[in-house]
């Protein structure tokens, strides 16, 4: 299938999509500008490797609770040939495939046009509507990430509702308890609220991005240079920063490793942080609010307290902490009466008994503490 990559209304380049969902072929270059970040140009043309996976890494991760069911539902032979569907449109930036002229961005957006719940509703494992007429025109088919999750149209917002995982279900009250934290403490952040479906918990958040901005995953940001060997991956990611030119990356970097270090979150990969830029003047805005911290607070395992392994940059939360060049901002005061109001939220759960939740919430309480005396010797 021949189509124009898109950046919103501006033609990217011309390219062909074999039966499989890959880029078999790229041809015509109309503005090397808008190719998504970290696909290079080369004097042969257009990096195609790259832009395939970045394309692959628009589908539905294999990796996704329920997929392989989903797909059979569906009737589509993989999650790749799912993106094609939506023509590749996101709630998450503004990239899509464009088959024919007459198609416009203001048509098929999905933030501003209503889209279909069926590939929602099979991803949570229901039927849809009607299964005899399947709509697969759905932002679902390209979002991230592992834990069951669908985009809902509340008013004229979208919201992401995303679910819990192993005995304890605990992610959506972690996205909940993160919040928290992050109000009282200042830092940008995406804020999470609680939401049933039946007995099952989920978390809420409101789309972060607009008609006109766009998330770039730190993931794309550190392949835009070759990183150098004597350079650590925290001081490669600031030297991407630097290039182009997003301000106050570290302290951003300082506020995230922090929350990290006191939620002990064990998930913070590339794709789990990330950069705002406007997507029409591709001026960058900075650090994204603070989003999926959900993979903390020990949510599957029974022995809260236990030393888990950090992400992005060190092997272990102790050494990662020392990353943090600045904790002027933080402020131990500011987490008054915060351990009954976690013992609150995760009372909530049906799956969580009073013993973890005070447990978890003493832990939260006394890594923080931990960063407040980190903070007296800086
Ligand atoms: N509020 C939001 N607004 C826009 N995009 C979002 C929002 N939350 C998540 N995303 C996008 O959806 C992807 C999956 O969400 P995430 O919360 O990371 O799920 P998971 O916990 O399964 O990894 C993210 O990597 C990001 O690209
Ligand atoms: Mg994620």
């Amino acid at each position: 299938m021949q189509y124009t990559l898109m950046h919103k209304n501006v033609p990217v380049v011309d390219m062909e999509v074999d039966e499989t969902g890959f880029i078999a072929k790229l041809s015509k270059v109309h503005d090397e500008r808008h190719l998504p970040v970290g696909v290079q140009i080369f004097s042969t043309g257009v990096d195609r490797k790259a832009l395939n996976d970045w394309w692959l890494g628009r589908s539905i991760p294999a990796s996704r609770v329920g997929l392989s069911q989903a797909l059979l539902s569906m009737g589509v032979a993989s999650s790749v040939l799912l993106i094609e569907k939506c023509f590749g449109l996101s709630l998450s930036d503004q990239y899509w495939v464009r088959p024919d002229e007459d198609i416009t961005w203001e048509s098929v957006n999905f933030f501003t046009n209503k889209f279909s719940t069926d590939v929602g509703e099979i991803l949570f494992g229901r039927d849809p509507n009607d299964p005899a007429r399947i709509s697969l025109f759905s932002p679902d088919n390209t979002s991230d990430g592992w834990l069951r999750k669908k985009w809902i149209i509340a008013g004229s917002k979208r919201f992401l509702m995303k679910g819990g995982s192993g005995v304890f279900h605990q992610e959506p009250f972690n996205e909940v308890i993160a919040s928290l934290l992050m109000t009282r403490l200042g830092v940008n952040h995406v804020d999470y609220t609680l939401t049933f479906d039946g007995e099952k918990p989920f978390s809420l958040c409101e789309n972060f991005v607009t008609p006109t901005t766009e998330l770039v995953p730190a993931y794309r940001v550190i392949e835009s240079i070759k990183k150098s060997n004597q350079d650590s991956y925290l001081t490669h990611l600031l030297r991407c920063c630097e290039h182009f030119g997003i301000a106050n990356a570290q302290g951003s970097i300082d506020w995230m490793l922090t929350l990290d270090y006191i939620i002990s979150n064990e998930d913070r990969h590339y794709n789990n942080f990330g950069f705002i830029r406007n997507a029409e003047t591709l001026e960058w805005q900075g650090f994204a609010p603070i989003f999926d911290s959900g993979s903390s607070l020990w949510h599957n395992t029974a022995r809260v307290g236990t030393v888990v392994d950090s992400k992005p940059f060190k092997g272990k939360h102790e050494e990662q902490i020392k990353l943090v060049n600045d904790l002027s901002w933080f402020d131990f005061g500011k987490l008054d009466r915060v351990a009954g109001e976690i013992v609150n939220i995760l009372s909530q759960s049906p799956d969580i008994e009073e013993a973890r939740a005070k447990a978890i919430s003493q832990q939260i309480v006394s890594r923080a503490e931990r960063v407040e005396h980190r903070k007296a010797k800086l």
